[in-house]
């Protein structure tokens, strides 16, 4: 304790306003701010955009917006052509959020998150001894949760919605049937999942296997027509077209070729759900997000707290101060993230507690000044590599009415459990590794939970989406989220630093390198030219482990500029494109 800023003189510290922080004066190495990477210009439209991972998803989203359709019309063409043509993570057979803010300044949370089957149980992943069985809850049919996508969809376009249901699906039946060219990033992806693909799909005629045993190349043209099939059922019949009829045979009869345990009972009963929103302020901007089974929402609206009153535009971008204190207030709130959130249906989340001001400036006290806090000192457990993925998917949208929709889906892990339905042509997700298959023992992403995140029939598993609306003065400023488990928080933390601290355009906001720590393992990850060598060695000398990594997230946003024109980002790490009028 004895180097440490006490509690009091660091609480002190943050009472004043716009503060700096107690690091900025006295840092041992007087290494500078990293200069901001240039970005390529963003795009900028007058009345609406859409931004997704794929440009064939956002020509879709756009078409339905021009033909008169709104933000929510838009994000179910969306989501549906996303299934199509981003295999990697758009779905069907998965799950996700969406965030909205009406023009008239309505909101919402809509919850289609994937839910454990009813014969799942808290053990189902432990061999006799009580350890993990490696693999089983991240690829193959035990792996995978309710798909929650096609009744969460519904239940948005039936609330929401302008065009029909027909209208709005009819654009990823086409592009199914009718085939898309890959890009590099998709035909690569498909070719190293080849023998993966195999390995859980014997014997399947599979659309995501290049024929004659070869290798696709960008721009080959890829057609699913079994899941054009399926999608034309959706478009039909609306959710039964999924959770009942020849869908649910289809998956149910995959399930028992699979030894897996979702049911039709469990296919017909599954339920998404609206939430309330969470809400925060930083630095005179309103921000809106997910509330747990998301524990991106708490997580952030936590961090921003931790780091308002600190001046991070004067310690610079990457500054060795700025990181220090960015990777404190991540290290302490993922630790409260394995402890206290999971499903808010079958367990107390304590959210106003963790959002309480208070209770973050107490948490941020316990800094030390120029040195790193050593996480197994916060909390103890044991830390593994954290795991590099982008497999979730985000599309941000604003329409001409000024509807914002922020929508986060994914299958978790790279083409989820790796199991296609046969005959039915979709990946089923992954998801339930995203439970905590024993406590302490970290999941795909390194991440560590606890028994608010165990696994019970009908539960949610925790996710990370982090889905944001930013607003200032009532009127809308900012839509973001991101891919990328456990980095899905920091990134879209980052993303909104960015703008407000530093001044960064949306595009140049999404597209410099970014940092990442999560509690455990105890060390912060690095982009490539995220940090000079000196600010790195700076941080190095305060304790800190840097371990380099390769990119990750693909962060798509939209900012509304003062001029009321909006903004584009476009994440340059994948196919992400924006395209507005
Ligand atoms: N499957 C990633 C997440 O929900 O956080």
């Amino acid at each position: 304790m004895n180097s440490r800023l006490s509690l009091v003189a660091l609480a002190a510290l943050l009472s004043c306003s716009r503060v700096s922080a107690p690091t900025a004066t006295t840092a041992p190495v007087a290494a500078s701010a990293t200069s901001v990477p240039a970005a390529a210009p963003p795009v900028t439209a007058a009345k609406a955009m859409v931004v997704s991972a794929h440009p064939e998803a956002s020509r879709i989203g756009l078409e339905i917006l021009r033909r008169g359709g709104n933000a929510y019309d838009a994000a179910v063409a969306v989501q549906f052509a996303l299934a199509v043509a981003l295999p990697v993570a758009g779905n069907i057979g998965g799950g996700g959020f969406l965030l909205y803010r009406g023009g008239n300044g309505q909101e919402g949370a809509l919850d289609f998150r994937e839910t454990a089957p009813a014969a799942a149980a808290r053990d189902m992943y432990l061999d006799q001894q009580g350890n993990v069985v490696e693999g089983l809850s991240t690829a193959g049919h035990l792996a995978v949760g309710v798909p929650g996508t096609v009744a969460g969809m519904e239940v948005l376009h039936k609330k929401l919605g302008q065009l029909s249901w027909a209208e709005v699906v009819q654009p990823a039946v086409d592009l199914a049937a009718h085939g898309l060219a890959l890009t590099a990033k998709e035909a690569t992806g498909l070719n190293a999942n080849r023998a993966v693909f195999q390995k859980y799909n014997p014997k399947k005629p599979l659309a995501y296997l290049a024929p004659d045993n070869g290798t696709w190349q960008a721009g080959d043209t890829i057609r699913y027509a079994e899941l054009a099939q399926t999608l034309a059922r959706i478009r039909d019949q609306g959710r039964a077209g999924f959770y009942e009829g020849r869908t649910a045979d289809l998956l149910t009869a995959e399930m028992q070729r699979g030894k897996g345990l979702i049911t039709k009972q469990d296919l017909k009963g599954y339920e998404p759900k609206w939430r309330t929103p969470l809400r925060g302020q930083y630095r005179g901007n309103e921000v809106l997000t997910f509330p747990p089974p998301s524990s991106g929402g708490v997580a952030l609206l936590q961090m921003l707290q931790m780091l308002e009153p600190f001046d991070l535009r004067k310690m610079g971008w990457h500054s060795p101060s700025g990181v220090h204190l960015i990777t404190e207030a991540e290290r302490r709130v993922y630790a409260d993230r394995a402890t206290y959130l999971g499903d808010p249906d079958f367990g107390r989340v304590p959210v106003t507690q963790l959002l309480d001001r208070n209770y973050n400036k107490q948490r941020m006290a316990t800094t030390q000044p120029h040195r790193a806090t050593p996480s197994k000192s916060l909390t103890a457990g044991p830390g593994l590599p954290a795991y590099e993925s982008d497999q979730t998917t985000h599309y941000s949208i604003v329409d001409a009415q000024g509807n914002a929709v922020s929508c986060t889906t994914t299958l978790n892990g790279a083409y989820g459990s790796k199991v296609v339905v046969a005959g039915a042509g979709f990946l089923l997700n992954n998801e339930m590794d995203d439970f905590s298959s024993k406590a302490g023992v970290p999941n795909a992403y390194g991440l560590v939970g606890g028994t608010a995140n165990a696994i019970a029939p009908g539960k949610r598993m925790l996710s990370s989406m982090t889905p944001a609306i930013l607003t200032r003065n009532g009127k809308l400023l900012m839509v973001v989220g991101t891919p990328g488990g456990s980095t899905i928080i920091t990134s879209v933390l980052q993303a909104i630093l960015h703008v407000i601290d530093y001044d960064m355009s949306m595009q140049q906001a999404v597209a410099v390198p970014r940092l990442h720590h999560q509690w455990l393992p105890d060390q912060i990850d690095a982009e490539n030219e995220a940090l000079t060598d000196a600010i790195a060695d700076s941080l190095r000398q305060r304790g800190y482990t840097i371990n380099p990594r390769g990119r990750w997230g693909r962060v798509d946003a939209i900012r509304v500029l003062p001029n009321g024109r909006l903004e584009a980002g476009a994440d340059p790490r994948g196919d992400d494109t924006a395209l507005g009028y």
